[in-house]
């Protein structure tokens, strides 16, 4: 038999801060879609999910109530792996960023960064948010109210200066852009694509900070204890940590590596397609195939966050509707390019007239029908007419299209055609009475 396919298709690895609510949900059923419907078409498919627990914030969270940080992820990673379970999402790994196994990958990514020169040390001045863990320029920031903040989470940022590693990332800015221009699929969709290589990598690349010492609670740079590997390095080697990229038993990693696709949200999309191709080019990699962002699922016209306090939890939503309902809901309201709506408004809207009108009616006339006229057994009775040739074709093209949506990561647009064959259904049915 010849060897399947392979697809390995991988989530952020998330912030276990607090609990991971229904944006999180989304990427991660999404995936577990992706990867459900290529096991279909019969490839061999891994899927890793993961959670990214170093890092100021967790550490400062733990100390607020008074557990150590490990306690304090542990806590929530549990109830995230209760979640995927709850929303029947089957990853074939979960890897933790405190896993000894991820740990000591990225020991050796680092050193092997200083020793071929691609790291350096040096000082850091910049002005840092601590929510996001992320430092801005001067020019980066915005002000309000005479007050300069984040401009991704808009709180205040504060000046910050110290001993720093850092990616020497402008070495490989003339590579990266020649590859993001001759392989125009790496980024999808392509409008981020056009974003990255315009806001980013054609003004020139600033080198990255990849280790701090302002905390502990991180990976320890193992040549210079003092020293934690910072947020990046050690979050994107996880899609090969968990491979055992490096190790003698890299089996998995032999087969699976380069990833068929990382699925993120678009605020991360720079990291993954400016940072980690670097990082991977740097280490004599493959990149991955393809980075696919998509957008957020607002509440309303807003983010969601917990100090607006309109986060909405899958776990309250499976209470009401159910997990294939959930699952539908979210997969149905996020389309390919923007950012998909949530309100409860409107899951019943789509509840009552998707998954009650059209398809449980379709079922409920289907199933009475039969066990009506037919004792409940379904035979070929060999009758066909002008109208079964017509739904025969309907339902094969159907197949083909979802197919072609679902080859592009366009769930949304596949559910679509999915439920324009069950429209198509009961419109047989009134043709036939
Ligand atoms: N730890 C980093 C990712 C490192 S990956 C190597 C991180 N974590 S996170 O907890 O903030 O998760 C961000 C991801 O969660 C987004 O990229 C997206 O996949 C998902 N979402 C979180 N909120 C979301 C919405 N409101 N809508 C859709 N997805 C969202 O960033």
């Amino acid at each position: 038999m010849p060897e399947k396919k392979t697809y390995y298709i991988t989530t952020p690895i998330y912030y276990p801060s607090g609990n991971m609510h229904i944006g999180h949900t989304y990427t991660t059923v999404a995936a577990d879609t992706m990867a459900r419907f290529k096991k279909m078409q019969g490839y061999d498919t891994y899927f890793l999910t993961g959670t990214d627990e170093h890092g100021q914030k967790i550490e400062r969270k733990a100390e607020e109530k008074g557990v150590t940080p490990k306690a304090y992820v542990d806590e929530i990673v549990a109830n995230a792996k209760d979640l995927w379970k709850l929303m029947e999402v089957e990853y074939n790994d979960f890897i933790r960023t405190t896993d000894e196994r991820h740990e000591k990958v990225v020991q050796k990514i680092f050193r092997q960064f200083y020793e071929q020169g691609d790291i350096y040390k040096g000082s850091y001045e910049g002005l840092y948010c601590t929510p996001c863990e992320a430092f801005w320029t001067p020019t980066q920031v915005v002000e309000k109210d005479g007050v300069k903040c984040c401009p991704d989470c808009g709180r205040p940022v504060e000046p910050m200066q110290e001993e720093s590693y850092f990616f020497r990332m402008s070495k490989y800015q003339d590579w990266l852009l020649d590859y993001l221009q001759t392989h125009p699929d790496f980024i999808q969709p392509a409008s981020r694509a056009n974003e990255m290589i315009n806001n980013f990598l054609k003004p020139g690349l600033q080198d990255l900070c990849v280790s701090r010492t302002s905390f502990k609670w991180g990976v320890p740079v193992d040549f210079d204890p003092k020293h934690v590997v910072y947020v990046w390095i050690d979050a994107l080697s996880n899609y090969i940590s968990a491979l055992g990229y490096d190790t003698p038993d890299d089996h998995l990693f032999r087969k699976y590596w380069p990833a068929d696709v990382h699925l993120v949200g678009k605020e991360i999309v720079r990291f993954h397609t400016i940072y980690w191709p670097i990082m991977l080019h740097a280490l004599g990699l493959p990149l991955p195939k393809q980075v696919f962002a998509h957008g957020w699922l607002l509440f309303g016209n807003d983010k969601m966050s917990k100090s607006k306090g309109n986060v909405i939890y899958a776990d309250d939503m499976v209470e009401l509707f159910g997990v294939d309902a959930t699952r539908y809901f979210v997969l149905h309201e996020m389309p390919f390019e923007n950012d998909g709506v949530i309100t409860w408004d409107l899951v019943i809207e789509r509840f009552n007239s998707d998954l009650a009108n059209i398809l449980g009616n379709l079922v409920n006339r289907t199933v009475s029908m039969s066990n009506k006229y037919f004792g409940g057994v379904v035979t070929s009775t060999g009758v066909t007419g002008e109208v079964d040739a017509d739904l025969k074709a309907v339902v094969t093209e159907t197949r083909d299209r979802i197919a072609g949506k679902m080859a592009k990561l366009r769930v949304a647009d596949a559910i679509s055609e999915v439920f324009a064959l069950f429209r198509r259904c009961n419109k047989y049915i009134d043709e036939t009475t």
